[in-house]
């Protein structure tokens, strides 16, 4: 079977964080997972490198966007390496085959006549580079995804005809592609509620795919960053040029954020309908990653930094974590405590106990020399309940129920343990059974064999370290013959290792700033990243009329021209330093995306930035006199 895996290309306007780390784990067991049962995997993994987000923030730190691209790009190839990601292909959206895919892509979408020319007006949330209509947005003109505000967008456009496949998009969600089914519910009802068509090039930026086709004398449009970004997933295999990996196609499985599950579960698919590219098998959208229920930034503090976590606890015991401890789908809260309890119980406990004690045992009693073929003989319901719990296993990683696949491996080692408790090797040894008491043995290395092989993909070191020491061999032929066909092996030559998981003592959660420090962080102005600052929306504006607030001592009533259809009310506390009078027409500096707010009944749709020390308090004035609504940055 062919197995393609993708993760989403994460934007290099961020580091990489615990949330990118935890899809291109997912990813990465997959592959791992698929590759051992003997299927063609292949597994992409890159950056999205284009759009108005990452032209803003080269901008801001004095580089070109491909510059800035390029070094965090960088980093995100170095995490996946320090973290022993097995990816096939790495892509950036910058790369020249992956352009030329884009372009042949519009040409293909323009010629079906699924591609129109119009105007868009409406919202854009920079942040998400998404588009909504002005009843999609939360009170305030506030991003309905990640809360933050969005600016108004009126400009020629090209058009994608989302509406035109609403229903082969239904007819599709039918084969159950999206999992898990709640989301894909989500899924259906939005598209129920209608879809409208989708812009899909803009013209106010430079920094993208430019579209094949300009027309003389026609703005610059450059391709929406989502449509070049969902290309990425055919371009990686060769679509518009060599195409000598599309055959993986057929087995694609995307994994994606619950936040980005739209862009791939409907404009994605109606994309790939018009190119007449089939649609991938499988949508796996999981949940996000909190801290303390809160969502994680940097300005709070509480970010997780994967490589600190892995540092400290090993990179298997880290993915171990992410993958066991939240049900796919659902959002979970990283905690450090949590972690070391799973080490101790579940990793300590339950496996690596079960190895030594096993490894004591073969010394103690046969000189780590392990022979018999009677496993299955002595312990019949032992073994069928070892091999019900692989079948069950194996079902649920095809339901992306990751941590139930984890839960019931586990299952095999309780069984070890239980069994040992249960026959007491040490007793039948004492009472002579010392035939039964090397079945036993064999059934747990067995065990042992088929769990590990089973728990690879996961932990790949730790399942390396059980294969030197039980001399078994983690590869496709032995998943074949120990987890297929449920074959028993009736030799081991044990080695002696070290202990795999010693126990960990609970201490202070150390991979996010000490709470004192997010204090102290809390007393100073706390640093904004750029991206921040560019939120603000601040532009030059005349007054045109100043006034007195009736029954107010401090405040002006203020009407100013930000070259919009009508003017701002504004009012400001600044009435002990000016007279009204001699602010009209005066130019001044305002904030003009402020939540408007009501002072003394009235209503205040800005603020007008001044600048105040001992010496008392003075309007900031442009130097010269600029346009209305000129933008300030
Ligand atoms: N560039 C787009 C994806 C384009 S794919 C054609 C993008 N990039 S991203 O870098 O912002 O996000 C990438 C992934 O990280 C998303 O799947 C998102 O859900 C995931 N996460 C970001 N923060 C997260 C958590 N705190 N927890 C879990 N995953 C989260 O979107």
């Amino acid at each position: 079977m062919k197995r393609y895996i993708t993760t989403p290309i994460y934007y290099v306007n961020d580091v990489p964080h615990i949330g990118h780390a935890y899809t291109t784990i997912i990813a990465d067991f997959l592959k791992r997972f698929y590759t051992l049962r003997g299927d063609e995997s292949f597994f992409l993994t890159g950056t999205d490198e284009h759009g108005q987000k990452i032209e803003q923030s080269a901008q801001a730190r004095g580089k070109t966007p491909m510059q800035y691209a390029t070094e965090v790009s960088e980093k995100f190839r170095t995490l996946w390496d320090e973290f022993d990601i097995d990816y096939d292909h790495f892509i950036r959206t910058t790369d020249d085959y992956h352009i030329k895919a884009v372009q042949l892509a519009f040409s293909k979408m323009l010629e079906k006549g699924d591609i129109y020319k119009g105007e868009y007006e409406g919202q854009y949330c920079i942040s998400c580079e998404s588009f909504f209509t002005t009843t999609q947005l939360k009170e305030g003109r506030f991003c309905p995804d990640c809360g933050k505000p969005t600016s108004e967008v009126k400009e020629e456009s090209y058009f994608f005809a989302l509406s035109k496949y609403q229903d082969k998009l239904l007819k599709w969600y039918e084969s159950n592609p999206i999992l898990p089914s709640y989301r894909q519910n989500e899924v259906i009802n939005f598209v129920k509620n209608g879809l409208n068509d989708l812009s899909i090039t803009r013209t106010t930026f430079e920094w993208g795919i430019e579209i094949p086709s300009q027309k003389e004398g026609e703005k610059k449009h450059i391709i929406y960053v989502w449509l070049d970004a969902l290309l990425n997933y055919v371009s990686a295999l060769g679509y518009g040029g060599s195409e000598e990996r599309m055959h993986l196609w057929e087995g694609a499985i995307h994994l994606v954020g619950k936040d980005i599950l739209r862009f791939h579960a409907i404009y994605w698919p109606a994309f790939l309908l018009s190119l007449d590219i089939p649609l991938p098998k499988k949508i796996y959208a999981h949940g996000w990653w909190l801290n303390e229920g809160k969502k994680m930034s940097k300005s709070i503090g509480n970010v997780i930094d994967p490589k600190k976590v892995s540092d400290e606890f090993g990179n298997d015991v880290f993915r171990f974590f992410l993958l066991r401890e939240v049900p796919f789908g659902q959002d979970g809260d990283f905690s450090l405590n949590a972690l070391v309890d799973r080490i101790n119980s579940e990793l300590s406990n339950d496996l690596g106990n079960l190895l030594n004690r096993l490894i004591g045992m073969s010394e103690k009693y046969f000189s780590l020399s392990l022979s018999s073929n009677k496993a299955q003989e002595f312990f019949p319901t032992e073994c069928k309940e070892l091999e019900n719990t692989i079948t069950q296993a194996l079902t649920l990683v095809e339901n992306a129920h990751f941590h139930r696949y984890l839960e019931e491996v586990w299952k095999i080692f309780s069984l070890c343990n239980t069994m040992i408790a249960r026959y007491e090797p040490w007793s039948l040894m004492k009472n002579g059974e010392s035939e039964k008491t090397q079945a036993l043995l064999v059934f747990l290395c067995n065990a042992l064999y088929k769990g590990t092989l089973l728990f690879a993909p996961i932990m790949p070191t730790t399942a390396q370290k059980i294969a030197d020491s039980l001399g078994i061999e983690i590869a496709p032929s032995e998943f074949k013959k120990m987890i297929d066909h449920h074959s028993f092996k009736e030799h081991f030559r044990i080695e002696k290792i070290a202990p795999l998981f010693p126990k960990i003592e609970k201490k202070e959660e150390k991979v996010q700033e000490s709470k004192e420090e997010i204090k102290k962080e809390e007393n100073k102005t706390p640093q904004i990243k750029i991206d921040d600052f560019f939120l603000s929306d601040l532009r030059v504006g005349e007054v045109l009329e100043c006034k007195n607030v009736e029954g107010s001592e401090k405040l002006l009533l203020f009407q100013v021209d930000l070259g919009e259809q009508k003017p701002r009310q504004i009012i400001s506390g600044i009435a002990q330093y000016y007279n009204p009078q001699d602010l009209i027409g005066t130019q001044v500096c305002v904030v003009a995306n402020l939540k408007p707010a009501k002072l003394m009944g009235i209503v205040s749709e800005g603020m007008i930035l001044s600048v105040k020390d001992e010496n008392g308090l003075k309007l900031i004035i442009p130097q010269e006199k600029r346009k209305n609504g000129s933008k300030i940055g």
